[in-house]
């Protein structure tokens, strides 16, 4: 019985304290997952109280669609880009799980009902690839959702990720020592702009509705990003949600409620990126700036995202 009541708890909270912990400055996703992993959620920690949310917005609304219901838009990102945090924003917005074209068990368990899902079963709309490598979504595609993020954040999280030790995210800098990331992180940076550009040309090419956010802007206003989204969704696909102000309300309080509760982090004690590293990252994010100013996406400002 107790299980089954925290089982439920962790559902409805979940969701809260994950905004909570998105909004921390200089949040890294890796973080997040682990806490995912090891299913340690500490409501009280979040700073927010579930009882000051209005009734409406207190209980998290959400559901699978039937078979065939949806249309499937994917959700391309380069890996370490906040693309968890974006699909929980995201089911928010739109009352819809989730899918995803990997399984990640902990993603399922910890509260994402669309994972582990067929993409194509129509049962959830917008579907998490990172790249577009999946053929069959790729190509039963009726519009493309892609999240931009500064590659040298994106590819730091993410490397942290693969080489965490277990729950405590405490990730020696060391890593950043070794010849892993050296022979690799150069490669990453030039994949980080692969990623944008194929991305700007499969839309072009398919004649697919495109909308680009970054995760900076998503973090300084999540609410306003989410409404430009589901007006995307609108205009390209003809899909919104009945509920669609309420949503956005509800957004919008718990985005008040968690922009009080920051935590400060340790920031790095030395640069892990090298000098011919970032001339490479910076001369991509120029080329990639360009790209999306083309396809019409202002959607970050090179001068924050350069290294140099
Ligand atoms: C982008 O396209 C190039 C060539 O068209 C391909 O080699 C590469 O694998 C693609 N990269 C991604 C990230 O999809
Ligand atoms: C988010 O953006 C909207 C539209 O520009 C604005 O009205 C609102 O005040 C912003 N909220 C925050 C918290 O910055």
């Amino acid at each position: 019985m107790t299980e089954i009541t925290s089982k439920i708890k962790i559902l409805i909270v979940v969701p809260i304290l994950l905004l909570a912990l998105a909004t921390f400055r200089d949040y890294e996703e890796e973080l997040m997952i682990n806490q995912l992993e090891e299913g340690k959620y500490q409501p009280q920690e979040t700073g927010i109280e579930k009882e000051i949310l209005e009734q409406e917005c207190s209980e998290r609304k959400v559901r699978l669609g039937k078979k065939g219901e949806f249309e499937i838009v994917p959700l391309l990102s380069y890996p370490g880009s906040g693309n968890t945090w974006t699909r929980i924003l995201l089911e928010d917005a739109t009352g819809i799980y989730t899918g995803s074209i990997y399984s990640d068990g902990s993603l399922a368990r910890g509260g994402f009902k669309g994972e582990g899902t067929n993409p194509l079963s129509g049962m959830t709309m917008i579907v998490k690839s990172h790249f577009p490598s999946n053929e069959e979504v790729m190509d039963r595609a009726k519009a493309l959702i892609f999240v931009v993020r500064n590659p040298y954040d994106a590819i730091i999280a993410e490397f942290k990720r693969r080489r965490g030790h277990g729950h405590t995210s405490v990730v020696e800098e060391d890593i950043f020592k070794s010849k892993p990331w050296f022979e690799n992180a150069p490669r990453w940076l030039q994949g980080w702009g692969n990623l944008a550009r194929n991305v700007t040309e499969i839309a072009r090419s398919r004649n697919l509705p495109l909308h680009v956010y970054s995760f900076e802007r998503l973090k300084e206003n999540a609410t306003y990003e989410m409404e430009k989204v589901l007006n995307f969704l609108d205009d390209g696909i003809g899909w919104t949600p009945d509920d669609r102000e309420m949503r956005i309300k509800c957004l919008s309080e718990l985005q008040k409620a968690a922009v009080s509760f920051k935590r400060e982090k340790v920031p790095p004690s030395f640069e892990y990126y090298t000098k011919e590293m970032i001339e490479i990252g910076d001369k991509t994010i120029r080329d990639v700036h360009e790209v999306l100013l083309e396809a019409g996406f202002d959607v970050f400002d090179i001068e924050e995202y350069f290294r140099s």
